[in-house]
């Protein structure tokens, strides 16, 4: 039985902003692109991406998200004290993404308001939410005022028109709300990271759309995910905070693992992985073999490609089996809710699992949630948190219905928002902040458009 300790720190509360403007995968865009819309709502795992109009960009959408988180909990600037973005599409080389954001909420809250309020970007792709929120943690620790942090995870996916990463994009925004004693999940205080240098993605200076080797990507998150949670793992093991029983491995600890989804299948990718590394030497392994046959192993091949062959060839009928998609289906599946309607939104989208659960009701108190965290480049953390008591007292966020009350743009408008080439908004930007145009020096202007 887990205790709740009164002076917890972890995430309190989390709101969801995506652009009112989407477009289907399966119909328009899969025929222009002459793709079979069931790979891309399949195999890939999207039916859905949302699209930035016109007036939108990160700075607004994290504005958004923001805005809501406050409102949703009746939160004062003076309340605020520090604003920690996340972002991989940043709209300055310099200047912080916040003070935009700022600069739109005091539109709001008045001049000056948030002037007490600290706040930086981090860029680490799409890990740089999760390093905002261990920062904020650890800020809330020693933090002997009642004040509270924010986390703004906000990103545009956006690839090259054409390429295989385009039927991937999204585009949207999650705040976390860090505190004391938190409503929704307690951080456990258990890490795993692991780092190193890749180019399976990058978006070099100047370019606005990521130059990315997608096979390799996907390679270098499971490598990355799996070194995380291994290092995650002997941490956890190691203090006695959970015990294993004969015939059992962690994952048997988890109620959900939650994983970075750059696109729905990615997910089971990543969680096939990681029950396979946890099952192997577990009595239930003989049951996989003898329905898939023997795992390959490296010491058996003098050819390494002939065994990866093998390996990847084996890994794909592991991840039929029926062991794997009882576990996937219990513990990994829910939380792609939101993401199969949105895309990925880089860092904010493991949250955006989150919020899938909690949308769903499938937080229960007292289970442990296990977050995997990745970011390209590459660098992955793997930790954890316990779901709280108070978790069903939160105001519903109507995320789903929110989705459904979107407008459907055709391809058209899609590829002219793309390339920029439409700078008038589709929908006229109403109760909502909108990026104005730059003045003379490049300095971005926004309003709350009513
Ligand atoms: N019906 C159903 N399924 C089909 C199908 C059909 N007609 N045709 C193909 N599929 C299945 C394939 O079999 C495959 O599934 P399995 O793995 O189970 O076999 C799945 O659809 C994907 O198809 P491909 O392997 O052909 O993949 P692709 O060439 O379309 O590329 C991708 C996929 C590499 C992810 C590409 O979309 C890409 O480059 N995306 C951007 C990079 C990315 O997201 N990388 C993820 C890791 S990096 C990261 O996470 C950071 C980040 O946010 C970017």
């Amino acid at each position: 039985m887990i205790k709740f300790a009164s002076d917890q720190v972890g995430i309190d509360d989390l709101s969801v902003y995506v652009p009112k403007l989407f477009l289907p995968t399966a119909g328009e865009f899969a025929a222009f692109r002459s793709i079979d819309p069931a790979k891309l709502t399949k195999g890939i795992g999207i039916e859905r991406m949302s699209i930035p109009d016109a007036h939108e960009d990160a700075a607004t959408l994290g504005a958004m998200s923001m805005l809501n988180l406050m409102r949703r909990n009746d939160i004062s600037p003076d309340q605020i004290g520090k604003i920690y973005v996340g972002t991989e599409s940043g709209v300055d080389e310099a200047k912080a993404i916040g003070t935009y954001i700022i600069g739109m909420l005091e539109k709001i809250y008045g001049a000056g308001s948030f002037e007490d309020c600290s706040t930086v970007e981090l860029k680490s792709a799409c890990i740089g939410a999760t390093l905002a929120l261990e920062n904020l943690c650890n800020w809330a620790v020693l933090n002997d005022e009642d004040q509270v942090g924010i986390v703004v995870a906000s990103d545009i996916a956006r690839y090259s028109l054409n390429s295989s990463g385009e039927y991937t994009q999204g585009a949207g925004s999650v705040s976390l709300l860090v505190r004391k004693n938190p409503r929704l999940i307690a951080i456990d205080g258990f890490t795993g990271s692991f780092t190193r240098d890749e180019d399976d993605f990058f978006r070099p200076i100047g370019a606005s759309t990521a130059v990315v080797h997608g096979k390799k990507s996907n390679d270098c998150y499971l490598t990355a995910v799996g070194g995380a949670f291994a290092s995650y793992k002997k941490k956890i093991l190691r203090t006695g905070a959970i015990k294993l029983n004969d015939g059992e491995c962690l994952t048997d600890h988890l109620a959900h693992l939650l994983f970075h989804i750059p696109y729905p299948r990615m997910a089971e990718y990543a969680s096939a992985s990681i029950f396979r590394t946890e099952w192997r030497d577990l009595p239930l392994w003989r049951n996989v073999e003898t329905k898939i046959g023997d795992e390959p192993l490296p010491g058996d091949f003098t050819d390494m490609n002939e065994y990866l062959a093998k390996d990847a060839e084996f890994g794909k009928k592991f991840s039929k089996t029926e062991q794997f998609q009882i576990a996937y289906n219990s513990k990994v599946k829910d939380s792609t809710t939101i993401s199969r309607l949105v895309g990925n939104i880089y860092t904010g989208s493991l949250y955006l699992g989150l919020a899938s659960l909690a949308e769903l009701h499938k937080l229960v108190p007292g289970q442990r949630v296990c977050f995997c965290s990745y970011g390209s480049g590459c660098s992955a953390m793997v930790f954890s948190g316990i779901v709280q008591p108070d978790v069903e007292s939160l105001p519903p966020r109507n995320i789903l219905e929110r989705l459904n009350e979107r407008t459907e743009i055709n391809m058209k408008d899609y590829e002219m928002l793309h390339e920029k080439r439409r700078t008038e908004s589709i929908l006229d930007p109403t109760d909502e902040f909108a990026f104005t145009g730059l003045d003379e020096y490049g300095y971005r202007n926004y309003v709350f458009a009513n």
